[in-house]
């Protein structure tokens, strides 16, 4: 089996590359560094040669509406069409969970990942679907992004965040075992508060920024599951937080 991962040399990316390779399969990473640009389509016909399935874990610096929709829709139009000559039986997508609720809709990059998930579902390629939750290890990358004037602004909705490895692991699962199709959930054995987590991880790392609770515009349960998903077994690295 050969596998292309668009954006294999990402955060996710890497260690699916790791992953897969420790299971025998053979790797084909797509990134700019490799080469290959899915917004141009430059070297996507090369890298796809003899591949049975993408697995698209690409990312953009872009938070806007316009540029998360066009990077993320563009990127299925280009791998669709390179992939279809190619012969791919399968595209495998990693989401977030909740954006295609609708709840999020106010969120440029969210309207990106929703773009994306009704890009691949619409798409010749067959597609599976992987929505996880907040990464564990991204909480403080969270924290800064809600960072105003040196404040947390923390809503005081859920969060149920996720261990990267075993998001990883889903991902693998649906490389080697999962037939195409399905849409998967996967969330952290533990849901918070947005305010409580933030605050307990930054004193857990000495940081003394305030973390002030503001009112959601968006429902409690917006980013975390609502129907079936698969739990993670691995808890949040800081004991003691209350859970909701
Ligand atoms: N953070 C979370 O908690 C979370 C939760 C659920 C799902 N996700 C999803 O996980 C996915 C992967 O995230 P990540 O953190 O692994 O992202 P990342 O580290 O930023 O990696 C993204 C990769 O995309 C590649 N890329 C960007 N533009 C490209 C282009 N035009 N052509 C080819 N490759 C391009 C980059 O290549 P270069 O390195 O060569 O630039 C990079 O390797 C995202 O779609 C995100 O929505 C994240």
């Amino acid at each position: 089996m050969k596998v292309f991962i668009a954006g294999g040399r990402g955060r996710v990316g890497s260690r699916l590359a790791d992953n897969l390779e420790t299971k025998g399969i053979e790797v084909v990473p797509g990134g700019l560094e490799d080469g290959v640009d899915v917004i141009s389509g430059k070297g996507l016909a090369e890298g796809l040669v003899g591949v049975d399935t993408i697995v698209n874990v690409l990312n953009t610096p872009r938070f806007d509406a316009e540029g998360a929709i066009s990077f993320f829709e563009g990127a299925i139009d280009n791998l669709t069409a390179e992939g279809e000559r190619a012969g791919v039986r399968h595209h495998i997508v990693l989401s977030i969970v909740g954006v295609g609720e609708g709840d999020a809709s106010e969120i440029g990059y969210y309207l990106g990942k929703v773009a994306q998930e009704k890009a691949v579902r619409s798409a010749s390629i067959p597609a599976t679907i992987i929505r996880a939750t907040q990464f564990q290890s991204y909480i403080p990358v969270l924290i800064d992004q809600h960072t105003v004037d040196g404040k947390v602004l923390a809503p005081r909705s859920f969060i149920q965040p996720v261990d990267l490895e075993e998001v990883i692991e889903l991902l693998a699962e649906a490389v080697t075992t999962l037939e195409p199709g399905s849409d998967i959930e996967i969330a952290g054995p533990d849901r918070f508060y947005h305010d409580d987590l933030f605050r307990a991880t930054l004193a857990d790392r000495g940081d003394d920024r305030e973390v002030v609770t503001v009112d959601g515009q968006e429902p409690l349960d917006a980013m975390v599951p609502r129907g079936a998903y698969r739990t993670g077994t691995v808890r949040y690295p800081i004991a003691g937080i209350p859970t909701a």
